[in-house]
């Protein structure tokens, strides 16, 4: 009988170890260890075996069945596994190319950017950039905007609160309160202390505003800054390179017009008036599209130029207004929301 079960549990190994399948698992797990099945068979000889043996045999009997069980365990985990494997399909294989390729596309305002940028670069300007975190120094002191001045009210700005979530930031400068720059003209300033004139510089980027979101504002928008430094700079100089980078963009029969404005860092300032009307989907004759205007002399002295010998104009325009006008867009809250729909149209 002890031959019997180590020969039951030998076949039972190489067996069970072939199944490939639930019924073939059901039908051996019978034949095995089921009410009619051989270890049952075996159990019933019991009967014949000598009173003495009889402790022994029960013990081998139950080594057995506790092997027979281990083997029947391990074979199911092996077919269910197989059969998750069979339901999931085949394995992925993550270097292949997709099956439906969705080519990514450039963002609107990404290319008209990059288209602005390309223009000045062709007259000499060159592309710097500025950080969006600033000091009050650099977004509105240096560029002489007044202490009382609106721009800088909390209602306008974004200040950075000065607490231990901000002592990195907060203990840079000590006393200085930083904000979300609220104009790229902070970089004209960081551009002037680093370097000498003649300077010919253009810098995009992101700006903060505590505006209400709605069709034509959000609170996070970017702007196109330039700032030419030189000698014998005039306002037909600054005349002239608006007047081509706005034609260069929008085409030759784009108007320009120049009203008197007032900006603290520019004398004599202008904002800058557009007529597009040969643009599909513009039908308003102006659309406000800048602030320029010659550098403020109190700039040139709060940098360490000398506003006698130097001179020079500045522009800051919103990226999100000229991208509007030139793809008929109507509600500036599109470019941010990253509709598919609306994105691969710029394809
Ligand atoms: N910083 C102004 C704004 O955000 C735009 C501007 C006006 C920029 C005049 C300039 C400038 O460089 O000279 O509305």
């Amino acid at each position: 009988m002890q031959d019997q079960l180590s020969a039951l549990v030998a076949q039972a190994e190489t067996e069970l170890s072939a199944l490939a399948s639930r019924p073939d698992f059901e039908a051996a797990k019978a034949r095995y260890v089921g009410p009619k099945g051989e270890l049952t068979g075996l159990m019933k000889q019991m009967g014949g075996v000598p009173k003495e043996e009889r402790p022994a045999m029960g013990k081998l009997i139950n080594e057995t069945k506790t092997a027979l069980q281990a083997l029947l365990d391990t074979a199911l985990t092996r077919i269910e596994a197989a059969e998750i494997a069979a339901q999931l399909g085949p394995a992925i294989d993550p270097s292949l190319p997709s099956p439906d390729p969705l080519p990514g596309t450039r963002h609107p305002l990404t290319l008209v950017r990059e288209e602005i940028c390309g223009i000045l670069k062709k007259v000499g300007f060159t592309v710097v950039e500025g950080p969006e975190v600033e000091t009050e120094y650099y977004c509105f002191d240096a560029l002489n905007t007044p202490a009382d001045h609106p721009a800088r009210d909390a209602q306008d700005t974004f200040y950075l609160p000065t607490d231990a979530a901000f002592t990195n930031i907060a203990k840079k400068i000590p006393g200085e309160k930083y904000l979300l720059r609220t104009h790229t003209s902070s970089v004209q300033i960081r551009t002037m202390l680093k370097g000498k004139p003649p300077i010919r510089i253009v810098s995009p980027g992101r700006v903060y505003r505590r505006d209400t979101v709605d069709a034509t504002h959000s609170a996070n928008f970017h702007q196109l800054e330039g700032l030419y430094v030189d000698k014998n700079v005039t306002v037909s100089d600054l005349k002239a390179l608006l007047d081509y980078v706005l034609k260069s963009l929008l085409g030759s029969d784009t108007k320009v017009r120049f009203r008197p404005h007032y900006f603290g860092y520019t004398e004599p300032s202008f904002e800058v008036d557009l007529s597009a009307k040969h643009l599909p989907k513009v039908n308003k004759e102006w659309v406000e599209i800048m602030g320029c205007g010659m550098v403020d002399p109190a700039v040139f002295d709060d940098v360490g130029y000398d506003s006698t010998v130097w001179s020079g104009y500045a522009f800051g325009m919103g990226i999100e207004r000229i991208a509007m006008m030139m793809y008929g867009i109507d509600d500036i809250r599109y470019f941010y929301q990253n509709d598919l729909r609306f994105l691969r149209q710029f394809a």
